[in-house]
């Protein structure tokens, strides 16, 4: 390209001081107005906007062939700064003071006219159809720029605490976190499969086998789950790992990182250490593993007071309450809410109305002592609202009266860290057990000889842990296990025949056998710090070229057919 179209300045940085300079401009046309003659635009690039004027009378050619311009047009543009009449100042734009009268103009490229404009607020569909335009909308440009800052400063941080950057494959073995994997099928090895990295979880074990002692990566992880606004299935994590690691030491050190990321990014001063809770203090009190703190509204057990109750929605199960205080909710409100809270399962919801009496449909049903008892236990008044789920599983009723609490709560503008703490370890959905975090999570040191012994399984404590933030899980790890009979153990009990192991992850345990330094760590989801770094919505806001929440990336159409000469190379038959 010629070098007489460069620019001497971006579109964000001229102000009176450049008054009289020559200066050329490149950018994009974001507005064109013809007033009197005179012909305005915005200019427009990443760093921001500025007003250029072509005057005929001044430059006849470039007013000429600015008459041919439209929005999306590339321009070079050059010419002299001038200050903007008084009373005429943008005091919106950081350029407002000053405009560009042009004395020559070159256009790069001329655009179609585009499907939607970049001041509009058009669907969804189309904004991810046409990424690449919805793009250059400022609110985008700008979350993008943030979650730059946010990976350059975690960079910073982590290298300050010796932590070495070391990439690991994406067509790798399966690597379980719950979700179903990604394969690649190989042309080299007809049948055989490679497998997307669900995280580098068994990777950056080994590069603590390897003895790197501290590692991370910006690493991209992909999971074929269900999609919702903080998911998807291509995702980015800073993950970490940490040989001979104390938890306190660790935390510190993940703290600092947090502190500096707000201050740096938003220049918002956090206070540390963050909050610590127990998982059960965190499902029996607000029904979340990854509790929203902004507000209280805390859960009750009351189950004690009912334990000799007819009532048949009660009999054996687990009861638990919410209290609404001061709220007049319609009956129509109490029906959605229902059926809200059959959403996440429960079997239905009870409500109470305190006035001089308890006023609800169930009412009948409580004896004058179990009424007593609520009125003192929970501590009623009259206007209060109470809501009651009763299940036969205890995590029923709290996650469901949780999901109720964060739909009635009014959370105060803060940032509300807490590590929870003590997960269990396992899980049974009645024929076998799962690991809660990840089969590589060790048990608690009190719950090792029980775990070994298979005893009390769906009871046993995990050393992992997990930073919530406002109601979301930004982060979890796990301290590892890190000796070969353990780790075997851990597969056995998750149902591993000694041949899957050793055919999934034989050369894992191996590894383990050749000096293994005890170890742990932990992944945050980039895209959910960065949405509330940006203070945006869904993740998708935070990502350059996000997938629909049915997986489909609208612009380039995939995932999409591929045709028989491909399937053949890879030994695959179209059914
Ligand atoms: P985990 O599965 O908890 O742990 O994931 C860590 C963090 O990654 C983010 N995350 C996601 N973000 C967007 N879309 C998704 N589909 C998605 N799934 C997870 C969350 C979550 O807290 N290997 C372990 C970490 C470890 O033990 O060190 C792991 O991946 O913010």
């Amino acid at each position: 390209m010629s070098t007489t179209w460069q620019r001497t300045h971006t579109c964000g940085e001229l102000t009176s001081a450049h008054n009289e300079q020559k200066i050329a401009l490149c950018g994009w046309v974001s507005r064109r107005r013809n007033l009197g003659g005179l012909i305005f635009i915005d200019l427009r690039d990443r760093y921001g906007m500025t007003q250029i004027v072509f005057d005929p009378a001044i430059a006849p050619e470039a007013h000429a062939l600015a008459e041919t311009v439209r929005s999306e047009f590339v321009l070079w543009c050059q010419g002299i700064v001038r200050l903007r009449p008084e009373g005429m100042h943008n005091t919106k734009l950081p350029t407002g003071a000053i405009e560009l009268t042009i004395h020559s103009l070159h256009i790069f490229s001329s655009a179609q006219t585009p499907p939607f404009s970049l001041d509009d607020e058009p669907s969804e569909s189309l904004r991810l159809q046409y990424r690449y335009l919805d793009l250059r909308r400022p609110a985008l440009q700008r979350n993008l720029l943030i979650r730059h800052q946010m990976l350059s400063c975690v960079r910073r941080v982590l290298e300050r605490h010796q932590f070495v950057e070391i990439e690991t494959p994406i067509l790798y073995k399966s690597t379980p976190e719950g979700a179903r994997d990604f394969l690649v099928p190989s042309r080299m090895h007809p049948g055989s499969m490679y497998a997307l990295p669900q995280s580098p979880q068994t990777l950056k074990q080994l590069l603590m086998i390897a003895g790197f002692d501290r590692y991370f990566q910006i690493a991209r992880c992909f999971r074929d789950e269900d999609l919702r606004a903080d998911r998807q299935p291509e995702f980015s994590q800073i993950d970490i790992e940490q040989s001979f690691l104390d938890q306190e030491s660790f935390f510190a050190i993940i703290e600092n990182m947090i502190t500096t990321l707000w201050e740096q990014v938003r220049g918002e001063k956090i206070i540390t250490p963050f909050r610590r809770m127990t998982y059960n203090d965190a499902m029996n009190r607000f029904g979340s593993d990854k509790p929203d703190l902004r507000f209280e509204m805390e859960l009750q057990d009351i189950t004690s007071i009912f334990h000799k109750s007819q009532f048949q929605a009660f009999a054996g199960k687990h009861i638990h309450a919410l209290i609404v205080q001061q709220e007049n909710f319609s009956r129509q409100r109490l029906d959605q809410l229902t059926e809200f809270v059959k959403g996440h399962r429960a079997q239905g919801l009870i409500w109470i109305k305190v006035t001089d009496t308890l006023q609800s449909p169930a009412a009948k049903f409580f004896s004058q002592e179990e009424t007593d008892a609520l009125r003192t236990q929970l501590n009623l008044h009259t206007g209060d609202v109470v809501f009651i789920v009763a299940d036969i599983k205890k995590k029923i009723a709290l996650e469901a009266l949780g999901a109720l609490r964060l739909q009635l709560g009014k959370p105060r503008k803060e940032w509300a860290f807490a590590w929870i703490i003590d997960f269990p370890l396992l899980e049974s959905d009645g024929t076998r057990y799962f690991a809660c975090h990840h089969p590589f999570t060790a048990p608690a040191p009190h719950a090792e000889e029980d775990f070994f012994a298979g005893r009390n399984l769906e009871n046993l404590t995990a050393a992992a842990y997990d930073l919530a933030l406002n109601g979301v899980e930004i982060g979890g790890g796990s301290l590892r296990i890190y000796r070969p009979e353990m780790q075997q153990r851990m597969f056995e009990i998750l149902g591993l025949s000694a041949e899957e192991a050793k055919h999934q992850f034989g050369f894992f345990l191996e590894a383990l056998s050749y000096g293994t330094p005890p170890h742990g760590g932990m992944a945050f989801g980039v895209e959910r710090l960065a949405a509330f770094l940006c203070d945006a919505g869904p993740i998708r806001d935070v990502m350059a070229f996000p997938k629909t929440q049915t997986g489909h990336c609208l612009m380039s159409g995939s995932p999409s057919a591929v045709n028989d000469q491909q399937l053949t190379e890879l030994g695959i038959r179209r059914h």
